[in-house]
């Protein structure tokens, strides 16, 4: 089988594309990446040593170069982790948001529709459903209503109905897996854990918004490629999944943790003016992963910290 991997430069993405290639032997990945500033050179440099990966430096959103190489490579599949995935610049800014998250997928789905391809898989986020209060016991199933808050998470929903509406409208074979917050090697430095390993070591000042008592839900980047494999490799066209691990923490308590383990001060925590608009909590229910397609988390919380924060250290 051949697959077409978006966003094969970015975290997801990369982690993806290894995994795949490691565990299905007899498939070929074509990458897809334009390389913005969230790309990760060191790991596309080891991807492009591996055979069976080829890479494409091209923005999805140009249409003449992504038909070229759809017409050449004539995916089977193709999975799209590329995206602006960085919400404090959506709020700075965010027409690139809609640019590569909304009309991006749109080109993807236009293409897969002409060249027949076998299914079309859109990594989407919890982000998509909003927020619940902190003191919420609630979880989203798939059927909550999308009310994203931001720019970011606002894109990302507007790209979910799309792709359901290629399906309802024209039978292209779909699905969506809204992941919640992944951790794991090759993230970039402006996100939570990368930020506060970096800043950490370097013994500067660490930034939580607010009060820090957003919580998150996280899982391991492994753990969300597996869903992935489960979901393009038996889910039936249509389907959206929830992927999460129901590790819930508050992210002063994450911080806290990150800090302990690397025999750093909580001195260190600067609590700075708050996110816009920011999400109080995320919780997701997964049973519909979990009893259709038998996927289970199978990374410990604390032992994949652990290992993060010896990847990011060494
Ligand atoms: N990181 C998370 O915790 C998380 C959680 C849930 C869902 N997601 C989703 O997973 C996907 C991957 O997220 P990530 O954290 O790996 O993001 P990332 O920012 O690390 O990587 C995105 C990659 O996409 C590429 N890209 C951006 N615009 C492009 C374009 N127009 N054409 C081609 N390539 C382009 C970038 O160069 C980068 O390599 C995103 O769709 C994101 O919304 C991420």
């Amino acid at each position: 089988m051949k697959l077409l991997l978006t966003g094969c430069a970015g975290f997801i993405g990369a982690n993806f594309t290894n995994y795949w290639l490691d565990n299905h032997a007899e498939d070929t990945v074509i990458g897809v990446d334009c390389l913005t500033y969230a790309a990760n050179l060191p790991a596309l440099a080891r991807l492009k040593t591996r055979e069976r990966f080829k890479f494409y430096k091209t923005n999805v959103c140009h249409r003449q170069a992504m038909d070229k190489i759809f017409q050449e490579e004539t995916p089977d599949v193709v999975i799209n982790f590329a995206a602006e995935s960085h919400v404090d610049r959506s709020i700075e800014g965010s027409r690139v948001f809609v640019e590569t998250n909304v009309l991006g997928t749109q080109a993807l789905l236009d293409l897969c529709l002409q060249y027949g391809v076998r299914r079309f898989h859109q990594i989407s986020t919890d982000e998509v459903y909003g927020d619940l209060p902190i003191e919420s016991e609630e979880a989203f199933t798939e059927s909550s209503p999308l009310k994203p808050s931001s720019p970011y998470s606002a894109s990302k929903a507007a790209a979910d109905l799309l792709v359901l509406s290629y399906y309802r409208t024209h039978g292209l074979s779909v699905s969506i897996s809204r992941s919640a917050n992944n951790y794991g090697k090759y993230q970039h430095a402006e996100k939570l854990i990368p930020k506060v390993i970096e800043y950490a070591l370097k013994g500067k000042r660490v930034p939580i918004y607010g009060d820090g008592l957003n919580v998150r839900d996280w899982i391991h980047v492994d753990d969300h490629c597996r869903a992935i494999d489960a979901i393009v490799s038996g889910a039936p066209s249509g389907g959206v999944y929830n992927v999460g691990s129901g590790v819930l923490l508050p992210n002063i308590v994450l911080v806290k943790e990150i800090l302990k383990q690397l025999g750093e001060d909580e001195e260190l925590i600067e609590f700075v003016l708050d996110r816009k608009g920011h999400d109080k909590k995320y919780a997701l229910h997964c049973d519909k992963i979990v009893a259709e397609l038998g996927w289970q988390p199978q990374i410990d919380f604390a032992d994949g910290l652990r290992e993060t924060i010896a990847w990011y250290k060494k």
